[in-house]
């Protein structure tokens, strides 16, 4: 439905003193379809007509335009096409308030502008800068095995999950339908799992299972999925990855995960769909506008461009990042068949992910020095440095975005090698490499966990992006100085604040969900603090930070979500503010983010609940409506609250 022309002149109200505009008690309903439509107003205002909107204006009672503002805003108006057209304090400025009395067939005439005051503290629209939304979805939809401290814990989670999935007419746990799961830690369990550990249980003997890691670097089966392999495909050692074999099979990490992978009946394209429509619904609750896609196949990438254009509920934007079928490799044909931008801003494609290392949990991320806590090893490559040097100027020569996957120093040193020599491939000369990154690659490195300093002070002078996950730092400061050791730990690992004050880059925060959960607040918190978002705790259960020093402030940790991920993908100015042109995204909290933030001794932060997340001008969560929808549905619609 596209809006009729204004035709007329708009009439005007000043708008005086709040009391009074209060008193007027401005508030319509109001209905706004999909951002790339217009607006209508609801059938209180005009019963038997749609009435276009060509303007609404909303106020609250306080915005936050930026992370860096003071509030000086409490009102903004909108556009049709779902952009901030004006955003400025009622107390100073004009209300333009048109009619649409000229509007045919609709007989008791109306406003083509609205007005709506509005309860509630403003901030801008949050994004998560590395995340997973397949996965996340799918997450939504498989055993949650998050904090299990023992593998009986696993067995009883997954024979729960069968037990309400695998009812009547249900194949959960069937070679066509293999029960997933994801959160498992040896480290936490206590112990390394196997299948037989699985197949011990008589609730699981022959079910086909597969249960993920945290991080997503291992996977362990079920003893019915050790039976599909072939003996063949069983080799003793693969390079970039391990199968474990202690204290039996069952587990497979990094490339050997492929041997899985390959076996597994993948979910079709509806099934993913219903993943990506829970995973949006799930991410509007913490106040999540959009997000970076770590890793996304050609494939799964049509599926998105798909339902991206023809879904009504596709509602979050999404920037992702190409990643080939076979990882690390360069498929240029397939890529340019994907790379899109939308014109409304909710797909954009225009990058790609490549893999240096693998995690720390597993000893796998490449070090420079040997692990302190097993000296026999320095991790692995995923490739070597020449390799990865190559795809990364491929890429770059092909018009995209690198980013990197890199946590230990070596795999953090040779994708900065890489990212330097593709720029040093296209940047014209008499332009820096810094400058030249910074207008047209944005190269970014995701993780950038362990960096040596030396290392750290080649990210100052090429301007790479570093894509930091706040709260990978308060999970891991459990073993991180055991696996580091002290002096690495304090002089390359986990840092925040000195990348902001000592080599001056902004970083993209994000989360990294599924293997964090996606609660911006959180990440935010841990950024804060360098505590457990989870137990408000430090490294030893107690109140102190895990070097406190690299602490952000709050500023510095919402900058991080909201401009520091536009700067990481071409959107400065569009996204993460609220001004004039930019996506009309935003968020609704119940009192000031630092008022919220400083409550019970600065522990508010983690506790935030997100009161209303708009995207694009459209409201796309509402905590109210959810609660009364809850009380009338008589609550659970099998997507999970807690994460
Ligand atoms: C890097 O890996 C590639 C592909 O596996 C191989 O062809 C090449 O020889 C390796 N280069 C070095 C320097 O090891
Ligand atoms: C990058 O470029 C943008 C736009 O030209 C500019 O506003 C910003 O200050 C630059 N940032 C850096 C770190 O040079
Ligand atoms: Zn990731």
């Amino acid at each position: 439905m596209a809006p009729p022309p204004n035709s007329r002149s708009p009439g005007v109200l000043y708008w005086g003193p709040r009391l009074f505009l209060g008193s007027l008690a401005i508030a319509f309903l109001i209905h706004l379809n999909h951002p790339a439509s217009s607006f209508s107003l609801s059938s209180l205002f005009s019963p038997n007509s749609e009435s276009a909107i060509t303007a609404i204006t909303y106020c609250y009672t306080s915005i936050l335009t930026s992370a860096g503002s003071s509030s000086e805003a409490d009102c903004f108006s909108i556009s049709p096409d779902g952009k901030f057209t004006k955003v400025f304090h009622s107390a100073e400025d004009v209300l333009v308030v048109g009619d649409n009395d000229n509007n045919e067939g609709g007989g008791m005439g109306g406003s083509s502008a609205v007005v709506e005051m509005k309860e509630g503290h403003v901030i801008p629209g949050i994004w998560d800068g590395h995340g997973h939304l397949i996965q996340y979805g799918e997450f939504l939809h498989s055993v949650d095995l998050f904090g299990a401290s023992s593998v009986e814990m696993v067995r009883e989670r997954v024979r729960g999950y069968l037990k309400e999935r695998g009812g009547e007419g249900s194949d959960v746990g069937s070679k066509e339908n293999w029960a997933r799961g994801v959160g498992w830690d040896q480290m936490v369990l206590g112990e390394m799992p196997s299948a037989a550990m699985l197949e011990s249980d008589p609730a699981l003997k022959g079910k086909y299972i597969m249960l993920d890691r945290v991080d997503v670097h291992c996977t362990w089966v079920s003893q019915a999925i050790l039976d599909l392999i072939p003996p063949e495909s069983l080799p003793e050692d693969v390079p970039g990855g391990e199968i474990i074999r202690e204290p039996g099979m069952g587990v497979f990490c990094d490339n050997a995960m492929d041997i899985i992978t390959s076996l597994w009946p993948k979910p079709d394209a509806e099934r993913k769909k219903t993943f990506l429509k829970s995973a949006m619904k799930e991410l509007h609750k913490v106040g999540l506008v959009g997000m970076n896609d770590a890793g996304v196949t050609p494939t799964d990438l049509k599926v998105y461009e798909e339902a991206s254009r023809n879904e009504d509920w596709w509602t979050l934007r999404v920037y992702a990042m190409i990643e080939c079928g076979e990882r690390n490799v360069f498929c240029p044909l397939k890529a340019d068949s994907v790379k899109t931008q939308h014109e409304d801003g909710m797909l954009t494609i225009r990058s790609v992910k490549l893999f240096a290392d693998g995690a720390l949990g597993s000893w796998g991320s490449a070090m420079i020095d040997p692990y302190s806590d097993k000296p026999s090893t320095r991790g692995s490559l995923l490739v070597n440095g020449s390799t990865l040097e190559s795809l990364a100027r491929s890429w770059s020569n092909a018009g995209y975005q690198v980013n990197i996957h890199a946590i230990g120093d070596l795999a953090n040193r040779y994708a900065i090698d890489a990212l330097e020599a593709a720029l040093k491939d296209s940047c014209p000369k008499g332009t820096s490499l810094k400058d030249c990154q910074n207008q047209s690659h944005r190269f970014r490195i995701e993780h950038s966990q362990i960096i040596h300093p030396t290392d750290q002070a080649r990210i100052r002078d090429l301007g790479i992006i570093p894509s930091i996950q706040p709260t990978h730092a308060t999970s891991d400061m459990a073993y991180a100085e055991s696996r580091l050791g002290p002096e690495r730990t304090r002089t390359e690992a986990y840092r925040m604040r000195s990348l902001i004050h000592e080599l001056k880059v902004q970083p993209v925060l994000g989360s990294d969900f599924p293997v964090e959960p996606p609660n911006p607040f959180e990440g935010m918190y841990a950024a804060v603090t360098r505590k457990n978002p989870h137990t408000g705790k430090g490294v030893d259960g107690d109140n102190k930070g895990w070097y406190e020093e690299e602490a952000l402030s709050l500023e510095e940790a919402l900058a991080g979500f909201t401009e520091g991920v536009a700067g990481g993908m071409f959107t400065e100015g569009k996204t993460g503010v609220i001004r004039e042109g930019a996506f009309a995204d935003w968020v609704v909290l119940d009192e000031p983010l630092e008022v919220l933030a400083a409550r019970e001794g600065g522990e508010g932060l983690r506790k935030i609940k997100v009161r209303e997340t708009w995207v694009g001008g459209r409201k796309v969560y509402d905590r109210e409506e959810e609660a009364s929808e809850k009380v009338v549905n008589g609550g659970e619609e099998g997507v999970r609250e807690d994460l």
